[in-house]
């Protein structure tokens, strides 16, 4: 092995040329005469074409035989073929068996979500899990590159931390040296202290949270990046956050069109995510969560779910019915294992959304004023909308101690959350903050934290305030609503849930 060997993804300009792939077996088919294998090489994946004849005789045979996941050089003749994965093909001439795999567990008929988690380590090498982490890394150079050209300083935030950021309840306590601290929930007041030395700042890095939650939108190790901004408001944050959404969907358009063809993402609706966005206050949610529109809206939905039913369960038969017809070939009866258990899990996932339709509708009837929004809130309101909605304006009651209070309306802050489209829900959190010594102090007292914890973060409000904020978008959460993936856990490449660690 050296450099001699090309890469999946630059086969095209190699068209009628004798190149080297070095990568691993995805697949293989073929009868006595001739083999397909299936090559990933973590670039792409190729299907090289072995003949008998054209290569030793010993070597064909190995070949054949070779198990799923062996590692391999093989040498041979780019073409174009309209019918092979990537448009082009490899004629082999030659190959080496690196390091051959013999009973791989993940094999194409499909497994259970705790199989293929206990075989992280493996399923990581599976094409929908390869094309997400493509999108999440796509993801992550825009993060970074939407700050760095706007004039936007990193500025890394400690993990071991004494301040709460958010809640008392989701802290993870850890002794340091008979101290306890915990693990941080967010950098953002230490990224404050910084945005009174360099104006515009952000950071980015692994967050923790107890949650004692097991949603598909809850990790308890997430990533999160977080700008803070001196001397600005709401609607300039509002517009940053737009702006810069948008930038990060179209990277992802640009780079990683492929990845969303092969994993399903409706791209149709990524292509509209530009500014502005939708804004509405909190006030008015409430408001049309116990309106007439949101009850249509939802017995609609009902409706929609319903037949969605029908259809699977239509096709689910029809898959069982030649399941027992019998005398069906191995690759044959493995396709069909693998197309019933996915239609069987998006039956489950319709049987769970009409099952909480009407208690999601009811929730939502049933909205008070002061409470913060559910889960089920944001659901209705996200699938009410086909772009992104702001909501500003939340009760202080509901909100953290940071929170800058609206001097319009005492009772409310000036934050916002973003609710990402179709269902989403959530995917950034932000607000101005408190900028006054003394309400800060009060906010602090009045939510039983100790304020000689914050003297430091008070100091900023004695020496130099200005009004200023910032947001947090969470990276699973963003790379879960663009692929279209149902579960967060997917979206990181080792998850940690509240459930279970697995690997
Ligand atoms: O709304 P949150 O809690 O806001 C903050 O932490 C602020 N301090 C941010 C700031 O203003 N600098 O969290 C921000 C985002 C959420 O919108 C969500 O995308 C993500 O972080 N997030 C989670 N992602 C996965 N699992 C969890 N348990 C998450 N909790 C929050
Ligand atoms: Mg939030």
């Amino acid at each position: 092995m050296n450099n001699t060997h090309v890469a999946v993804n630059s086969l095209q300009e190699y068209d009628g040329k004798e190149v080297a792939l070095a990568g691993w077996l995805y697949n293989s088919r073929g009868s006595g005469k001739i083999q397909f294998l299936i090559i990933r090489d973590g670039t792409g994946l190729c299907q090289c074409v072995v003949e008998k004849g054209k290569v030793p005789d010993e070597l064909f045979g190995e070949l054949r035989h070779l198990g799923q996941e062996s590692s391999l050089t093989v040498t041979g003749t780019v073409r174009a073929d309209e019918r092979s994965v990537g448009g082009y093909e490899l004629a082999v001439t030659n190959a080496q068996i690196v390091s051959a795999s013999d009973g791989y567990p993940i094999t194409p008929k499909s497994h259970g979500v705790d199989f293929l988690l206990k075989h992280r380590h493996l399923h990581l090498r599976s094409q929908r899990q390869w094309c997400i982490g493509r999108v999440r890394h796509t993801i992550v150079d825009a993060i970074r590159r939407f700050f760095n050209d706007n004039g936007f300083v990193l500025i890394d935030t400690p993990i071991f931390t004494t301040i709460v950021g958010e809640d008392q309840q989701s802290l993870f306590e850890v002794d340091y040296f008979g101290t306890p601290l915990h693990l941080t929930q967010t950098g953002q007041l230490y990224v404050e202290s910084a945005a009174m030395s360099y104006g515009k700042v952000y950071c980015f890095g692994p967050t923790f949270r107890a949650e004692k939650s097991k949603t598909r939108r809850h990790l308890t190790e997430f990533w999160m990046v977080e700008p803070e901004v001196a001397f600005t408001d709401l609607d300039g944050l509002l517009e940053l956050a737009e702006n810069f959404v948008s930038f990060i969907v179209s990277q992802v358009l640009i780079n990683n069109r492929s990845d969303l063809d092969t994993i399903g993402a409706d791209t149709t609706t990524l292509e509209t995510i530009k500014p502005p966005f939708y804004r509405l206050t909190y006030t008015e949610v409430g408001s049309i969560l116990r309106g007439e529109k949101a009850k249509v809206f939802q017995a609609e939905q009902l409706r929609q779910l319903q037949d969605e039913r029908q259809q699977l369960e239509d096709k689910i038969a029809e898959f069982e019915a030649e399941q027992q017809a019998g005398q069906l070939k191995q690759w044959k009866k493995d396709k069909i294992a693998a197309e019933l258990i996915e239609l069987r899990g998006a039956l489950a996932e319709v049987n769970t959304r009409i099952e909480n339709n009407p208690k999601h509708a009811q929730l939502a009837a049933e909205f008070q004023w002061g409470e913060d929004l559910g889960g089920s809130d944001e659901t209705i309101i996200s699938q009410m909308h086909d772009k992104p909605v702001f909501v500003t304006h939340y009760p202080k009651q509901a909100k953290a101690f940071y929170m800058k209070t609206d001097t319009e309306n005492e009772k409310v802050v000036l934050n916002f959350d973003l609710l990402a489209p179709a269902g989403f829900g959530e995917i950034i959190g932000g607000s101005v903050r408190e900028d006054d010594y003394d309400r800060l102090l009060e906010r602090i007292k009045d939510q039983g934290l100790n304020p000689e914890t914050y003297e430091w973060y008070l100091d900023l409000r004695k020496y130099g305030s200005v009004p200023h904020g910032g947001f947090g978008l969470g990276v699973e959460r963003t790379v879960a609503w663009i692929t279209g993936e149902k579960h967060i856990r997917q979206c990181i490449p080792f998850p940690r849930m509240m459930d279970k660690v697995y690997i």
